[in-house]
């Protein structure tokens, strides 16, 4: 399919010119945002670990195979954005695990499960920051998005990990956006409710509950890896140009649906 013939899911934002690296890119969430800044014009580098789904990208988006743990991967995967494209201009942290062993209570949880978690979810986006941000304070310019999640910010039962380190997440972007709110760049947290990836498939295949899940959403329904895609190159642009150090819910309200309020009847779930 060509570029003018694939769906842009609604993005209008104007990216020829800019190079972005996006981890994760190969898969969910980091794929539809490789696609936005694809359509919109963008040099898009994707650094991920996945073999198979890296080899699926598409023909435009440069594909780098590497660990976001590994500060090495991380080095080559700015460097090749660098000598390749001329610079940096947007970072998407999103590369992150959450596998199923890690469904446990604290005291159950596998120390090495928490510890593999701890460095592709957190000092993941350490590693990849730290190799980009001299480029954008040499440019003078830079956005970085950290994808964090609705759980960072409130509890649930059997995210020991998982909600924890994403709430880090939204922390690590308010401390380097406030470090480097002088130096022209720009840093966020996107903190998406349920949205429809395979790292979600694989959990609902595993628990159940889809339908009880999109209906604690007060839309309605999960969302689209496109919307969260749509709200990352918003960010990224000059319209946000007075936001920085802050976490944006992308949650189709469920971070203000309260403990209290009463679950939505069935009835009310939208045929999405
Ligand atoms: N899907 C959701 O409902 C949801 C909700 C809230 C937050 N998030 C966050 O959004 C981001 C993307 O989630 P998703 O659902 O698209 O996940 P996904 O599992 O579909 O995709 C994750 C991608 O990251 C890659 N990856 C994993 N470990 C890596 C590593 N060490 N180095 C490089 N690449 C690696 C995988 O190969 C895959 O391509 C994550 O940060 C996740 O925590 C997702």
């Amino acid at each position: 399919m060509s570029r003018s013939e694939r769906p842009t899911g609604g993005v209008r934002y104007e990216n020829r010119g800019r190079v972005v690296l996006v981890s994760g890119g190969a898969s969910g969430i980091g794929h539809a945002i490789c696609q936005a800044f694809v359509d919109s014009g963008a040099s898009v580098v994707c650094l991920d670990i996945f073999q198979p789904e890296i080899d699926s990208l598409t023909a435009e988006v440069a594909a780098v195979f590497g660990d976001t743990s590994r500060e090495e991967d991380c080095h080559r995967a700015v460097e090749f954005a660098v000598e390749t494209f001329g610079g940096l201009d947007v970072l998407v942290n999103n590369a992150a695990i959450q596998p199923k062993e890690s469904y446990r209570p604290l005291h159950e949880l596998e120390t090495q499960v928490w510890q593999r978690m701890v460095d592709v979810n957190f000092t993941g986006y350490t590693l990849l920051a730290k190799q980009a941000i001299p480029v954008m304070l040499r440019q003078g310019s830079g956005v970085i998005i950290n994808l964090s999640s609705g759980q960072g910010g409130r509890t649930a039962r059997q995210v020991a990990a998982y909600g924890p380190i994403k709430a880090a997440n939204r922390m690590q972007a308010r401390q380097w956006g406030v470090e480097y709110a002088r130096d022209g760049i720009r840093v966020l947290s996107v903190s998406p409710g349920a949205i429809d990836t395979p790292l979600v498939r694989a959990t609902l295949a595993e628990q159940g509950g889809g339908e009880e899940l999109a209906n604690r959403h007060p839309l309605g329904r999960i969302g689209r890896p496109e919307e969260i895609a749509s709200a990352v190159l918003w960010l990224s642009s000059d319209d946000a140009s007075f936001i920085t150090a802050t976490d944006i819910e992308v949650d189709g309200g469920l971070g203000a649906f309260g403990a209290f309020a009463d679950p939505y009847p069935k009835s009310t779930l939208s045929p999405s």
